[in-house]
């Protein structure tokens, strides 16, 4: 698995991470779900993105037994919910994802969207403090404009953000306008999340999954490896699918270290047009 560094954090994590949201959720489904994870950790997918929001707790409770004995592999992600993002509150939330992970520290840790009712002065001051704490290692944003970036940077007096974790996928490239151009030149990394649309990937009869057929035919190469290429073609840019099958997880491993051409990305751009004009972020 191809590695990139992080913003300009001097660590290198993964281009293809592993989503968990939704796992946890279904006793049936456990045993499987951390498997898959643990076989991606062996692949290299080595950046496991959770949250506190994830299945109530349940979430982070899965990946704490998937990383067990293997917490040092593992380039670990969490995130308050915007409700728990008062000075307290983060602290209290992140010792809580601390004991369901049973790990003593976070490698990054996000604010899951802007909150309206905690000043970001506030959450920032806490994550300052779990940092030096050791708590955690890395501060970041999910879903934060280019506006709320800004805010939570000057509210930081001595760390960096050093991602902000957004929506892309084929059919959702708004970031591609403003957003992801700012991040590039401020070193900020972007970590897209839903890159097969929570799901809702092209189907292959449609145009769009025609294309991504024909294009991964010519480096024997599945639509859904071509999709993950594609968002992650530039230098900043992260993905972390979720899959909670063997098969899924090391299709994924597979998605990098070829490059697509011009006329590739040109064809993609046909039937899965990049924005024209400034819209809101979107988000799952
Ligand atoms: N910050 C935020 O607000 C936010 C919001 C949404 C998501 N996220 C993060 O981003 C992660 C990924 O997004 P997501 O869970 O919404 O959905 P996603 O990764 O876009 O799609 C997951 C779906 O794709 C399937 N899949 C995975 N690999 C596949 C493959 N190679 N071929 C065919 N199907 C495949 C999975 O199936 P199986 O599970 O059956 O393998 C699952 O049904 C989340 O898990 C979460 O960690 C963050």
């Amino acid at each position: 698995m191809l590695t990139r560094e992080l913003d300009r954090t001097g660590v290198r994590i993964p281009i293809i991470g592993q989503g968990t949201w939704r796992m946890g959720e279904h006793a049936a489904r456990e045993r499987e779900e951390i498997e898959t994870l643990r076989l991606g950790l062996d692949l290299g997918l080595t950046h496991i993105d959770t949250a506190e929001i994830y299945g109530n707790g349940r979430t982070e409770e899965l990946v704490g037994k998937a990383i067990a004995g293997r917490r040092h592999e593992v380039f670990l992600a969490s995130k308050v919910s915007p409700e728990h993002a008062s000075y307290k509150g983060t602290i209290r939330a992140c010792e809580q994802s601390l004991r369901r992970l049973r790990t003593d520290y976070l490698d990054l840790y996000l604010v899951h969207w802007w909150s309206d009712r905690h000043p970001i002065e506030e959450t920032m001051r806490a994550m300052e403090d779990l940092v030096a704490a050791g708590k955690i290692r890395f501060i970041g944003v999910s879903n934060f404009t280019i506006e709320q970036l800004e805010r939570a940077q000057r509210a930081l007096t001595r760390e960096r953000i050093v991602c902000n974790q957004v929506c892309y996928h084929l059919k959702a490239r708004q970031i591609e306008l403003r957003l992801l151009p700012y991040c590039e030149q401020h070193g900020i990394a972007v970590v897209g999340y839903s890159p097969f649309g929570s799901g809702d990937f092209p189907s292959p009869r449609s145009r769009g999954g025609r294309v991504l057929a024909e294009i991964g035919a010519k480096y024997g190469k599945t639509p859904h490896q071509v999709a993950l290429n594609f968002l992650t073609r530039r230098p900043n840019l992260f993905t972390i699918p979720k899959a909670s099958r063997p098969e899924h997880v090391r299709e994924n491993a597979e998605a990098v270290g070829w490059t697509l051409t011009p006329e590739d990305l040109a064809a993609l751009d046909e039937v899965f047009p990049p924005p024209t004009r400034e819209g809101p972020l979107p988000m799952i």
